[in-house]
């Protein structure tokens, strides 16, 4: 097929490849600065307690000891997304195991080392909650007594350690569970999961001669970072300029401060450069993991088939501050809505502090968790009414037009052709082909984040196109996307250009690197730029043509008026011997998202923005013995509405699938009254390349009319179907069904034992 496009399309190698493969470039945990002192955290060893006293003069005494800081170093005490509950240092109360109460800072990491040992830290223990459900009966310890005191946004409800209660209502769910056939009601529960990323958080700090306050670090988002500084620090943003390091994967746990603000503070004590990277263990203690959710789903249908109405209960376990999992709460229950037509809604939400690890956002907030209940109860359905799940599915999944639950008004459905191309290519019709060995299949829908986004895009004399973008490259090569979109629309190669990224001072704001927006907004953005670029080509042309700029036409390159041309390269040398340059301000905002507000209560987010569909199928033997799991063949079928470089959209494809298999079967930060039992890589089970099994990704173009060329979000979604998918095959193997994530080799073997007892 001939496409009609130069760039938009092709596979090309990403622009930021060869600084990665050849080392040159510098992450985060690499950069360094003259002079710098290096600072280390003290954590607190109680889940739950009363800071007496901290005694800091052994440590400063200690060989390279330059200070050591706590909360009264810190100008303002709460800061947070949704409620202002968290702080940088615990001042007087520790909520987690794992929470900084200090920092060290010495000339050396081992320095530093030894001195946290040193500072002496008394505390009063108190009884703590370590699940939801302690977490929300009456009487039970609050997590932060002084709750009442903390500002939080007018959206949301608040008691004790609810942090938020949220519902969505549609029709009239009573009569119509009642005028159903069968009603099916589970419980579902899902695991924490850590992040992953490759590179741990890292920051260096320095206060300037003008008492600015300079960062360098591997967030994902810059700007948050410098709004968030600025607040802690009771600066105006512009005090604080954030820079971008090379970043070694974020996945969600980037997008909050990691730890910017340690070394701010440590950096205004000390007087110098101050650097802090997070070690693995406080990595896997105290960074921003997955919310676990305990969700209760009742679900009426007809006897063929038809949902007639959905029930939910929903808790959120935040851990010790409410971080993400408001937004959790919300998102979870698009996704226990759908995708599918339900005439009837009550779903309710909690989200609720425990004395844990401050959970965060991570790929697809939401998604796994609500996906894996939504689309384990469809198959159980299945089974119950003897229909093919596939066929369940069919009977109910939104179509053009249709309403989701929110009231929006769907556009660009390609479920259907998802899910039947990803049942056709894992062999669905056999898909129990022998006892133990068995086919599954989910499917969802995700959201395109909005928010605003902008971009310089500037000529150089010599027709090189610089991209100048405060939004982070996290690996997913989403700018090199972005920069294929600008090339498409420019004329030029994708090799012509360089993109200049994150820093606060001189880079245009972008909403950042979050919720598969990257490429659609930053390329949005480009398109806006070309434009504005076009019309001072055709304005700069006009005067050397002695013409006027109408009637200048824009070529492949350039321009050109009847025989008469200019390269791109020309008119930009015009423009800087003549008017300081070419350069365009390009934005972005994209089109609220029309719903019924009517239906949502106290949710903070309430709309599927440029919605992606998408279907997973998996084929796989379990070892009954064992519990083994071997997966044959993996499955991806993905709207992406455009795919502007395919390569890697399968890259995102197949890092979500193996990170979606982790979370499936083996992770899971492991909790004992509120003390991680396996804080390091041999203890928390990520899937290895060895683990990575055969996947096959399917692109499906159903264009978005909000994205650059037609183009969907794609970075998340792939994450979000595996837990579903692949307990849907167990059960079609050995039929028998695990409801807890993840689905341990052990907990198969057990679920067969309990379904082999009950059948003697
Ligand atoms: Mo994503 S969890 O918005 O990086």
């Amino acid at each position: 097929m001939n496409s009609p496009f130069r760039v938009i399309g092709k596979s090309f190698a990403r622009l930021d490849a060869r600084g990665k493969v050849s080392g040159k470039a510098v992450y985060g945990t690499d950069f360094a600065m003259q002079g710098m002192l290096h600072g280390k955290l003290i954590q607190s060893p109680i889940a739950s307690g009363e800071i007496l006293s901290i005694d800091i003069e052994r440590a400063m005494a200690m060989p390279g000891v330059y200070a050591v800081v706590t909360a009264k170093d810190i100008p303002a005490q709460r800061y947070g997304s949704f409620v202002k509950d968290m702080e940088v240092f615990a001042s007087q109360r520790v909520n987690f195991v794992g929470q900084p109460v200090a920092a060290v800072v010495a000339r050396t990491v081992e320095e530093a080392e030894e001195a946290v040992r040193a500072v002496d830290i008394k505390y009063k223990e108190l009884p703590g909650v370590f699940t939801t459900e302690e977490a929300i009966q009456a009487g039970a310890p609050l997590v932060h007594p002084a709750w009442q005191e903390y500002k939080a946004v007018p959206t949301v409800k608040r008691d004790g350690n609810v942090t938020n209660y949220a519902r969505l209502v549609l029709g009239d769910v009573e009569k119509a569970l009642k005028e159903s056939d069968r009603v099916f009601t589970h419980r579902f529960v899902t695991n924490v999961v850590h992040p992953g990323y490759t590179e741990p958080r890292a920051a260096i700090a320095h206060w300037d001669d003008s008492n600015q306050l300079v960062v360098w670090s591997n967030t994902q988002l810059p700007f948050e970072a410098q709004a968030t500084l600025a607040e802690i620090f009771k600066l105006t943003p512009s005090q604080v300029r954030v820079n971008l390091t090379v970043i070694g994967g974020g996945f969600g746990g980037k997008l909050r401060l990691g730890v910017e603000h340690y070394a701010a503070a440590a950096a205004l004590k000390a007087g110098r450069p101050v650097k802090f990277v997070s070690s693995c263990e406080e990595e896997m203690t105290s960074a921003l993991p997955r919310q676990p959710l305990t969700i209760e789903l009742t679900t009426g249908v007809t006897n063929d088939g038809k949902i007639l109405a959905k029930e939910a209960s929903i808790l959120v376990d935040t851990g010790a501050t409410s971080g993400s999992g408001v937004g959790v709460a919300s998102s979870v229950m698009l996704m226990l809505a759908g995708p599918y037509k339900i005439p009837n809604l009550r779903l309710e939400s909690r989200s609720v502090y425990t004395n844990k690890t401050p959970t965060g956002s991570f790929r697809a907030p939401a998604g796994p968790q609500g996906n894996f209940a939504v689309e384990s109860q469809m198959d159980i359905i299945a089974d119950a009414l003897n229909i093919d799940p596939l066929e369940l599915r069919l009977r109910n999944i939104v179509r053009e037009g249709d309403l989701a639950p929110n009231g929006q008004k769907l556009e660009s459905v390609s479920l259907e052709t998802c899910l039947l191309k990803a049942a056709d290519a894992i062999g669905w019709k056999d898909r129990k082909p022998a006892r133990g060995r068995g086919k599954g299949i989910a499917c969802a829908w995700w959201t395109t984040t909005s928010g605003s986004s902008g971009v310089y895009v500037k000529l150089g004399p010599d027709g090189r196109v610089f991209l100048n973008t405060g939004c982070a490259e996290i690996g997913t090569a989403a700018l090199t996307g972005a920069a294929q979109v600008l090339a498409e629309a420019l004329g030029v190669e994708l090799a012509d250009i360089q993109i200049v990224s994150g820093d606060t001072a001189s880079t245009p704001f972008d909403f950042g690197a979050q919720g598969s927006r990257t490429a659609f907004a930053v390329g949005n953005a480009c398109l806006d730029a070309v434009t504005k670029l076009q019309q001072r080509m055709k304005e700069i042309a006009a005067k050397q043509f002695s013409a006027k700029p109408e009637d200048i036409e824009i070529t492949t390159g350039g321009v050109k008026h009847g025989d008469k041309t200019l390269s791109l390269r020309e008119i930009a040398a015009v423009a800087q011997a003549s008017q300081g340059g070419l350069i365009a301000h390009g934005t972005f905002i994209a089109p609220p998202t029309l719903h019924d507000k009517e239906r949502t209560e106290n949710m903070v987010i309430t709309a599927i923005n440029s919605p992606s569909f998408h279907a997973h199928a998996v084929d796989l033997s379990v070892d009954e013995e064992t519990g083994e799991i071997k997966i044959h063949d993996y499955v991806v079928v993905q709207d992406v509405g455009r795919a502007i470089n395919p390569k890697y959209i399968e890259g995102q494809i197949e890092g979500g699938v193996v990170q979606g298999i982790g979370q499936a079967l083996s992770e899971e930060i492991v909790y004992e009254n509120g003390i991680v039992r396996n804080p390091g890589l041999t203890d928390y089970k990520m899937p290895t390349a060895m683990d990575a099994p055969n996947i096959r990704s399917f692109l499906i173009e159903s264009p978005s009319k909000v994205g650059p060329y037609g183009a969907k979000g794609v970075g998340e979604p792939p994450v979000i179907h595996p837990p579903a998918t692949i307990a849907n095959a167990i059960a079609a193997a050995v039929s028998a069904r695990v409801q807890t994530l993840p689905i341990t080799a052990e907990k198969i073997v057990r679920t067969l034992a309990e379904v082999s007892t009950k059948a003697t």
